[in-house]
């Protein structure tokens, strides 16, 4: 999706990377994302460009049972987007956006968070057009 988006907006793309590379095999993945869901944790990343340098950052994640990985929590927890333009977007496997566009609003309450696009994962290799009408209903 941030391909897709990279297509039609002039931006630069960077990808959060967990200090602590997540297993590979789904299902320790996933008892790993769990666990930190029921810690409220906040696993370290890296990301090699500073986005409180920009004034509109594009936002993208996949949902966790039902809600943003924890490693967006810690990314919304190291930056202050006041006065900036987020817009989310998301892939799930049925949740949509699982009220996740609401949660970042309450995380960064200084910034506007407009109103993202989720695309179910089977689908994203496929959204070209849907991400191209949102984006120029967003004026991109
Ligand atoms: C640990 C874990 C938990 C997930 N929980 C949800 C969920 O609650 N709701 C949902 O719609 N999709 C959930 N998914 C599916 C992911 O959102 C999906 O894997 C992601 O959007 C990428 O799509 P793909 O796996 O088809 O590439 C979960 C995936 C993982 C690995």
């Amino acid at each position: 999706m941030a391909e897709l988006i990279h297509e039609q907006v002039d931006a630069d793309v960077a990808k959060i990377v967990p200090v602590e590379a997540y297993p590979l095999a789904y299902r320790d993945a996933a008892d790993q994302a769990r666990a930190e869901q029921a810690d409220d944790a906040r696993p370290e990343f890296t990301l090699d460009v500073n986005p409180e340098d920009y004034d509109v950052i594009f936002v993208g994640y996949p949902i966790w049972y039902y809600h943003l990985p924890m490693i967006m929590q810690s990314f919304f927890d190291a930056y202050d987007f006041s006065g900036k333009t987020i817009i989310p977007f998301n892939n799930h496997a049925g949740s949509r956006d699982g009220g996740t566009y609401k949660d970042i609003a309450g995380l960064e309450p200084g910034a506007e968070v407009l109103d993202g696009i989720a695309i179910a994962g089977e689908n994203a290799e496929d959204a070209g057009n849907s991400v191209r009408d949102w984006l120029t209903g967003l004026s991109y």
